[in-house]
Order: structure tokens, then C-alpha cells, then sequence
């Protein structure tokens, strides 16, 4: 039996959550769900973004499904310190094309491993009386860790390159040490060509030629933005889930945030947070379950026929869940 922490946070979270929740409880698994609190709906009943009950929850069960949260300034950050108390170091965000689905580019299939634990996301800022300064941490550590990951990734999945992202021209001490750290890890993987690429020419590659890339591999905020741009190559936001994995747990979620715009309205799409659980299922070695999952969500994305507002369509968040949960059946 698999327990999970399920935390649907704020705006369209709570309503790709109930999709998710929906399709899982209707699959063959013996699964046991335990909500959480966390983000700002939470801050106003509790007075925190992240209770420590959470915390522990997210600890102690299999895995945890993260939906989205809003973030006020000043507030902790629930997600971050979600990553960071769970040593959540890789973050891995799939960037597909879906038949069905416009996209840019056809047969697009890369993916984007983000270190999750430091870079700019570090926490530490100051103002000074000028103004303010954030700190930019790159440990050699992490970014062994970090780029080992990236070429196990591309080893695993059959992808024969893996392509190091940063700004190290400018950023000469931190991501020199990123840098070398990618080609230190690149030996050890001589089957896989390695190559590194500064992040303003990646951005631009990866509008003109994005079929050139397979595994990027990259600092915390970089991979945060190219990770938004991948998402636009191939129909937005609602299209790209991500795996947020350590040692010890693993938390799913869609890249997309909490959508203020269309909050409330039940016409989010659920396809990144259903491809969240797919790669929580695979994560689990749910296999069979993972891919009975993809590829009803596959056929619901081709058919077109039940589609949310941002993919052409006009059905709510919850029918797309149910055309996908209908679909199950026929395998
Ligand atoms: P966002 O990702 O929430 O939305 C950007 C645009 O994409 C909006 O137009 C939105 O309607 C659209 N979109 C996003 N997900 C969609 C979906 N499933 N279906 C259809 N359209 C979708 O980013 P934004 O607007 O910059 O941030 C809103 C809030 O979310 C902020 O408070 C931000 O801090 C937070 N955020 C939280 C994240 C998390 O919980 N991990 C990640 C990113 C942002
Ligand atoms: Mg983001």
C-alpha cells in the first residue's frame, strides 16, 4: 500500500488536485491519500505557508502531489522548503509534444534537469542601504550531484547528449564551478556527448531549433525560466509536469503555478499535473499503472474532443479528468 501526501495548495492547485485525485482513485492501485496544508489560503487560516505537520507528512509517506500555490512577498515559500527540507535536489521537467496538441515544433522531446537546492533560490537576501543584494550559491558538491543525475537521466531514458546551461563568462566563479563539475561528470559517461552552452544562446536555440536539445542540465533559476519557455513550445503552462527527486523522497508537481486568471472557473488544464502522477507512478515502478495513465490521457489529447479553453476546447478541468478516467478502460 502506498501512502501519499497530497498538498492542493491555492487557485487552479486545488482544482488539477481533485482531476488527478479523481483518475487515481479509479485505477488499480492500492493507494492511501493524506491532505496537507500549505501556501497562502493556508497562511490565512494558520499563519503559516507550511505547517510542520506537513513537513513531517511529506517526510514520512511514499510520495507527495503538489498542486500549485500563490506566493505573497514576504511569506516563506512553501514549495521551496518543501525542496529544501526534503533534500529535493533534482527537479526534472519533461518538455513533450503531444499528438493533437499545437506545438511549435513537432516530435519535440527533451528534458530540462534543474538543480534544485541553491543557485539564486538560496535564500539569502539582503537589502543594504543602496538597495538590496541576493547571494548565488554553486557548491562543487551539488553540482556533481546535480550533473551526475543529468547523464544517469540520459542514460536511462536513451537520450545520447546532455547539454550543461549556464553563464559562466559572467558568472566565472559559480558557474566556472558548474562548468567544471558537467565536464568532470561528462567523463565518467564517454558514450554521451556532452557539450555546454551560455544560457542566453540556449534561450534563443531553444525557440529556433529546439529539436537540437535532449537533456539540459542547469542552475536553479535558469532552469526555472527555460523550463516556462519549453512549456510555450509546446501549448503552455497546462502541458509540462515536473519530478522533484532525493535521496530519501520525491514530490510531483506541475510547473505551472496557481493561475490567478482563470482560478475558480474549473477550466484549468490537467494535463501537467496527470503527467505528474504519471511520473510519480514510474517513480513508484508502477509501470503497467504509468503507462495505462499516459496513454488514456495520449488518446484524450489526440481524439480533441474534450479539450480545456487554453487547448482549443471548451470542457471543464473535471470532464478532461473524466474523458481521461473513461479512457482507462480501454486498456
Ligand atoms: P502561472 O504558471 O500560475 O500562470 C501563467 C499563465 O499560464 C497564466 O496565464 C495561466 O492562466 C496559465 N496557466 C498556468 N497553468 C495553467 C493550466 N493548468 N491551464 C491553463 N492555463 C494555465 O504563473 P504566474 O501567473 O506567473 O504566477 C501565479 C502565482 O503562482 C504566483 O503567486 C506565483 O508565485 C505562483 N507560482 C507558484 C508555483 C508553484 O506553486 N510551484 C510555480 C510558479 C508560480
Ligand atoms: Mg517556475
Amino acid at each position: 500500500m502506498y501512502r501519499i501526501c497530497v498538498i492542493p495548495g491555492d487557485g487552479i492547485g486545488p482544482e488539477v488536485m481533485e482531476a488527478a485525485l479523481t483518475v487515481l482513485k479509479a485505477m488499480d492501485l492500492d493507494m492511501e491519500f493524506y491532505p496537507a496544508l500549505a501556501g497562502n489560503a493556508c497562511f490565512q487560516k494558520l499563519g503559516t505557508t507550511i505547517p510542520s505537520q506537513t513537513v513531517d507528512l511529506a517526510l514520512q509517506t511514499d510520495a507527495t502531489l503538489f498542486g500549485a500555490i500563490t506566493s505573497v512577498p514576504g511569506q516563506r515559500s512553501a514549495i521551496l522548503t518543501l525542496r529544501k527540507e526534503l533534500d529535493l535536489y533534482a527537479n526534472l521537467r519533461p518538455v513533450k509534444s503531444y499528438p493533437g496538441i499545437e506545438a511549435l515544433y513537432p516530435d519535440l522531446d527533451f528534458l530540462i534537469v534543474r538543480e534544485n537546492t541553491e543557485g539564486l533560490y538560496a535564500g539569502q537576501e539582503e537589502y543594504t542601504p543602496d538597495g538590496a543584494q541576493a547571494l548565488r550559491v554553486v557548491t562543487r558538491k551539488a553540482s556533481r550531484r546535480i550533473c551526475e543525475f543529468a547523464f544517469r537521466q540520459a542514460q536511462n531514458k536513451g537520450f545520447k547528449r546532455v547539454t550543461a546551461v549556464h553563464k559562466a563568462n559572467v558568472l566565472m566563479k559559480t558557474d566556472g564551478i558548474f562548468r567544471e563539475a558537467f565536464y568532470q561528470v561528462a567523463e565518467e559517461y564517454p558514450e554521451l556527448e556532452a557539450e555546454d552552452l551560455y544560457v542566453d544562446a540556449a534561450a534563443m536555440f531553444l525557440v529556433k531549433n529546439p529539436q537540437r536539445f535532449q537533456v539540459l542540465v542547469t542552475t536553479n533559476l535558469f532552469g526555472d525560466i527555460l523550463s516556462d519557455e519549453g512549456a510555450g513550445l509546446v501549448g503552455g503552462l497546462g502541458m509540462v509536469p515536473s519530478a522533484n527527486i532525493g535521496d530519501k523522497n520525491a514530490l510531483f508537481e506541475p510547473v505551472h503555478g496557481s493561475a490567478p486568471d482563470i482560478a475558480g472557473q474549473g477550466v484549468a488544464n490537467p494535463t501537467a499535473m496527470l503527467l505528474s502522477v504519471v511520473m510519480m507512478l514510474r517513480h513508484l515502478k508502477e509501470e503497467d499503472e504509468a503507462s495505462k495513465l499516459e496513454k488514456a490521457l495520449l488518446m484524450t489529447l489526440k481524439e480533441g474532443r474534450v479539450l480545456t479553453p487554453d487547448l482549443g476546447g471548451d470542457a471543464s478541468t473535471l470532464k478532461m479528468a473524466q474523458e481521461v478516467q473513461g479512457h482507462l478502460e480501454s486498456w
